[in-house]
């Protein structure tokens, strides 16, 4: 059995938790997956990759939309394996081993263009939260179909979390399996 979730694995036995990989994106992960579907995500982007669990969906939903996945880790080789699956299953992909704090606005405009579609859940201190959504959001889609989502907001991302909403005008939160929240640019 692969380390992290098998990229090959279809969406079925993955939505039943029949799969080699069970976390907390078991209900998120879906849900992320189709929003961004729907909303024609393109180009989706998730800063910390951990396992690859939610990569799975996101670079599926990017493979459906013929966009792209794009991916920031702070530990080298840490997606290695991912990288290969990704390849193997056709998913057009671009992963950086870097520290987000190092992310700036011009590495977004020059590596990235319109962010669609958001996954924070790198690290979970506020002032890197807030490093991460500030630097991206004039880079977010502005059409009301630009997405940022959170992780961990009722755990170790409250702080940061907090910060955001009030931050934001259009925010809301899913409360279980340590928490989600979502933010709309409108
Ligand atoms: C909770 S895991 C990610 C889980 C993954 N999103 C999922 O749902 O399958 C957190 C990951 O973020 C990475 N990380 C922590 N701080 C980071 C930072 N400042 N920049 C980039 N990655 C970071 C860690 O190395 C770890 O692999």
């Amino acid at each position: 059995m692969r380390g992290i979730l098998d990229l090959e694995q279809n969406f079925e036995s993955v939505v039943l938790g029949n799969h080699t990989h069970r976390s907390g994106s078991l209900f998120t992960a879906p849900i992320m997956y189709t929003l961004a579907k729907e909303m024609g995500a393109k180009n989706i982007l998730e800063i910390g990759i951990g396992s690859g669990s939610s990569a799975y969906w996101l670079g599926h939903a990017a493979k459906e939309m013929e966009g792209k996945y794009f991916g920031i880790e702070l530990r080298a080789g840490a997606v290695n394996e991912l990288i290969e699956m990704m390849n193997e299953a056709g998913i057009n992909h671009q992963i950086w081993n870097m520290n987000s704090l190092n992310l700036t606005s011009n590495f977004v405009r020059d590596n990235i263009g319109t962010v669609d579609f958001v996954l924070l859940d790198g690290s979970h201190k506020p002032e890197v939260i807030w490093h991460e959504i500030t630097t991206l959001w004039p880079h977010i889609r502005k059409d009301g179909k630009g997405y940022v989502f959170i992780h961990d907001i009722y755990t170790s991302s409250k702080e940061g979390w907090a910060k955001v909403k009030s931050e934001y005008p259009e925010t809301m939160e899913m409360k279980e399996r340590s928490g989600m929240g979502i933010v709309r640019k409108i």
